[in-house]
């Protein structure tokens, strides 16, 4: 079905997949501005940073986009299950840097990450932290993000840290408790939702990716729609245009059937 619904459509690939896809990245300003500012935070080691968006927003996308951009310049860690225990975390950041530890316990743990972390300076590379989902990080295991945020030379951080989740982080930073972390974060940045000019670029720049031509069946009204229904959210604008697409190719294929049936055909043993 999906098939023949992108050769309907001219299309080379889905337009509208909900996968945190770099190759069909939008640059919104907002979009722009954030991607180039993390950029800059990570390449002069600016140590903490925030990145946080509604959800659906394309928080996710953009840090994909971001590590495809920086290819070999950096060595990355990703944790994206953030409800794991303060040790379990740094087992994972271990094992995400694929660095070698004899004994899994704190100490050794740390001593290890730490000559990682000057090796990796010494060679002129960057490390880069990327904690996803952060809204649901407990306190503790905050405060051993904090301590990470500890390994640094007389001139630069080590470790760069990227803490990204809906807007509820900020207000779990805001917790007195969590002050030291807070002072720590040199660079704050928010995603918001699309405008309605920029719901129809993002839409045309989707289509244009997939290989597809023009607006399709999107014109004006049609997006003036998807625009009040999605508020402007890249993910609900997705989903509303893969379902407006399959529904007018399944509207289409209903009536070349209903013809089908009505003047008969081969396929149907009757002429
Ligand atoms: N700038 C963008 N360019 C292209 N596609 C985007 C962009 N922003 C978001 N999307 C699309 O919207 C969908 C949701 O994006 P993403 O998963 O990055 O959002 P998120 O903010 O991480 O959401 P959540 O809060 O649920 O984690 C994805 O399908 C993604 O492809
Ligand atoms: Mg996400």
């Amino acid at each position: 079905m999906s098939v023949m619904y992108l050769e309907f459509y001219g299309l080379k690939e889905q337009p509208f997949n909900v996968t945190p896809d770099p190759e069909f990245f939008f640059c919104t300003s907002g979009h722009e501005e954030a991607f180039y500012s993390l950029l800059y935070g990570i390449r002069t080691r600016k140590g903490f940073m925030q990145l946080t968006g509604p959800v659906g927003t394309g928080k996710t996308t953009l840090y994909r986009t971001l590590l495809d951009r920086l290819g070999t310049e950096i060595r990355s860690a990703l944790i994206i299950n953030p409800k794991l225990s303060d040790i379990q975390l740094i087992h994972s950041i271990i094992e995400d840097f694929e660095i070698k530890v004899g004994k899994r316990d704190r100490k050794s743990c740390f001593d290890a990450l730490n000559s990682f972390l000057m090796s990796l300076a010494k060679a002129g590379s960057t490390a880069l932290l990327i904690i996803d989902e952060a809204h649901n990080l407990k306190p503790s295991t905050l405060e051993q993000i904090r301590l990470l945020s500890n390994f640094e030379t007389n001139k630069a951080k080590l470790l760069q840290i990227l803490l990204v989740g809906q807007p509820e982080l900020t207000d779990l930073l805001a917790k007195p408790s969590l002050a030291q972390i807070r002072q720590r974060i040199t660079m704050s940045i928010t995603l918001s939702p699309l405008d309605r000019n920029e719901t129809e670029r993002y839409i045309h720049h989707r289509i244009k990716t997939a290989g597809g031509q023009g607006m399709l069946i999107f014109d004006s009204p049609t997006i003036d729609e998807i625009y009040r229904f999605s508020q402007g959210i890249p993910r609900l604008i997705n989903i509303l245009c893969d379902k407006a697409l399959f529904l007018s190719y399944m509207q289409r294929n209903r009536q070349e059937l209903k013809t089908l049936m009505e003047h008969g055909h081969p396929a149907f043993g009757s002429s």
